[in-house]
């Protein structure tokens, strides 16, 4: 009886629930299907701005429905917000991606505008909702959340570091041909080839990784892990979509179902790590009330010197948003 009770009421929540994404390109579109999959919100709507796509793809994914036996509905929309009405979260993937020889900090002029607009109409139907932004240039896209949002700064996130972190533990279990599951990692700062891998916090199964592995093969894989994105695009000729829409599902999970995961996330700086007004990826625990705390973890000075490194290149790409004036 107790189970069953406790089924009823998990179904009950879950009903409560509707996680809305932007943008049904290949990033979106994954992550749709990995929240239905996994039954992560009892109603997931999926929204674009080109004509009919969020609408194909919501109907496929629900068609995968009988076959994996999940329960999620999903939806798509063309660009009709009021669908997107008490979203608990709202994952932004929308605007360009990159293309080969480009940067991500390339796609600002594009992007910005594109997250401005998109931020402002969710806000207006969800007011209260947590907002994971995916469009690139990361970081300084969540700044521009931010500003658009005028929300608690708890509320706009970025997701980054999940998805850098799972290629750099994908590398090591390859290495070290073992479980990805058992690999913890840490990495901080922006989501750009200046980001900070944390060998002293890696472990395999409780294990330093340092033991298990030469220096220079472990240098060799975190500077693989800082161009990781770019190797994918070099390969594909557009950005990886598997493992960050599986990312971004994972932060969605952690704030829907209140887990408190410690989770490295582009998150809003006022003093933690020295570093201020500024969103870089940084350790947190995310839960229902989205970044519950930013963990400051010791650094020694080199560590250190490379996340003041990482947030120097961040702050150059924000001064080019201030300076286009789009707010
Ligand atoms: C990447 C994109 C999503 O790193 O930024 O693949």
């Amino acid at each position: 009886m107790w189970l069953i009770q406790t089924k009823i009421n998990y179904l009950y929540n879950l009903k409560e629930m509707k996680v809305t994404v932007v943008g049904a390109g290949n990033v979106g579109a994954t992550c749709a299907n990995v929240l239905a999959h996994n039954e992560i919100a009892n109603e997931i709507v999926l929204l674009d701005i080109k004509e009919g796509t969020a609408e194909g793809k919501a109907l496929d994914i629900w068609q995968t429905a009988p076959v994996n036996l999940y329960d999620s509905r999903i939806i798509g929309s063309t660009n009709d917000y009021t669908m997107t009405a008490d979203s608990e979260v709202v994952v932004i993937t929308s605007g360009l991606p990159r293309k080969p020889g480009m940067s991500r900090d390339d796609l600002i002029a594009t992007n910005a505008g594109i997250v401005k607009s998109v931020t402002e109409n969710i806000v207006k139907y969800s007011p209260n909702d947590k907002i994971i932004i995916v469009s690139n240039p990361l970081d300084v896209m969540c700044y521009t959340a931010y500003l658009a949002a005028k929300v608690n700064k708890n509320h706009v996130m970025g997701m980054a570091g999940v998805l850098d972190t799972a290629r750099y533990r994908a590398f090591l279990a390859t290495e070290l041909n073992v479980s990805p599951k058992d690999i913890q990692a840490l990495l901080m700062g922006g989501h750009g080839d200046t980001m900070v891998p944390l060998p002293r916090y890696t472990t395999v199964g409780g294990i330093p990784v340092t033991e298990l592995i030469e220096k220079s093969k472990l240098d060799e894989i975190i500077e693989r892990t800082k161009f990781g994105g770019g190797e994918i695009v070099k390969l594909l000729g557009t950005s990886a979509w598997y493992a960050p829409g599986a990312a971004a599902a994972q932060m969605v999970e952690a704030i829907v179902r209140d887990q408190k995961r410690v989770l490295p996330v582009c998150a809003w700086l006022e003093g933690e790590y020295g570093l201020n007004d500024i969103y870089l990826g940084v350790p947190v625990i995310l839960g229902k009330n989205g970044i519950e705390r930013i963990i400051e973890v010791d650094l020694n000075a080199d560590e250190k010197q490379l996340l003041v490194d990482s947030a120097a290149a961040v702050k150059t790409v924000m001064d080019v948003l201030d300076e286009m004036k789009v707010f």
